[in-house]
């Protein structure tokens, strides 16, 4: 069994923890299965009330595991890992609270979307550079970072993939707090610990009725994005961007 992913179950909390340092947190498709597995368990497991989702202080995550896209690029309309975590965290019916740090790529920044409390550390680099790995946006990000963000500011992240630090993201409300590093771990510790102390019908209920009419668009949203997604790993533009990154160097996107 990998230790990529760890999940621990104390006090009506489930943490789960990235842990693939050496791979800067990169995430495997067994680390998508493992994540929606605990998703599932804290789901049906009337003893879990609240679900943290962490990494390390020096990164959250540096998004899809790049070997992985090419060995095991997902397919829209299948049941593969990554669908199920994605599907996974977007309907999850209970408090789910992240805590960022260091760079959060790709999916590093869009699973936050899905989340209900972020803290972050004041080193969280956030960024969804799609655009400049030749692919287009997941996790139905291309519906909630302009309905977040606002959409010229949206165009800067997805199109422009720049990123954007820990201020900037609690200023457009993407996270709630910025703290240290070493403390963004047992702050959102601290908030889910809140969380399960309360009504767990009533914590329901409340997010259910904030996330009303908007799930099923989230879902079709993903689908659609899926679909893009996995026709674009194949094309010119993705080999190119994969290609440069294994070999270190710049992408070459003049003929793409
Ligand atoms: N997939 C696979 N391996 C990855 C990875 C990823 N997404 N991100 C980092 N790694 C690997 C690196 O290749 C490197 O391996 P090596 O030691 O064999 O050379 C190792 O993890 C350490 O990464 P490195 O880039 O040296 O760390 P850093 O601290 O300088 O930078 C990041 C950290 C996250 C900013 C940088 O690794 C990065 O930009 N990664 C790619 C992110 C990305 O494009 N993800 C896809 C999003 S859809």
């Amino acid at each position: 069994m990998s230790n990529d992913i760890l999940t621990h179950a104390e006090q009506g909390v489930m943490t789960i923890t990235l842990n693939r340092l050496e791979r800067k947190n990169s995430i495997t498709s067994a680390m998508y299965g493992a994540m929606a597995d605990a998703l599932a368990a804290a789901e049906s497991d009337a003893g879990v009330r609240v679900v943290v989702l962490q990494g390390h202080e020096t990164v959250f995550s540096a998004g899809n595991d790049i070997g992985d896209f090419l060995n095991q690029p997902p397919a829209a309309g299948m049941d593969m890992p990554v669908f199920r975590f994605l599907r996974g965290i977007a309907t999850f019916p209970k408090p789910l609270v992240a805590a960022v740090s260091g760079p959060a790529v790709g999916v590093g920044t869009t699973m936050l979307m899905h989340c209900d409390l972020v803290y972050a550390g004041d080193n969280a680099a956030f960024s969804m550079p799609f655009v400049n790995l030749g692919l287009c946006p997941e996790a139905a990000s291309s519906l909630l970072v302009p309905q977040m963000l606002g959409y010229h500011r949206a165009a800067e992240a997805l199109l422009l993939g720049e990123p954007f630090m820990a201020e900037a993201a609690l200023e457009v409300g993407l996270v709630n707090r910025v703290v240290p590093p070493t403390e963004a771990n047992g702050v959102a510790r601290a908030a889910a610990l809140k969380l399960a102390a309360k009504p767990l019908s009533s914590l329901i209920e409340t997010k259910r009725l904030m996330k009303k009419g908007q799930e099923q668009r989230v879902l079709q949203q993903m689908d659609d994005e899926a679909k893009s997604f996995s026709r674009m790993l194949g094309e010119p533009a993705a080999k190119e961007a994969f290609g440069a990154f294994m070999e270190k160097r710049k992408p070459d996107f003049s003929k793409c």
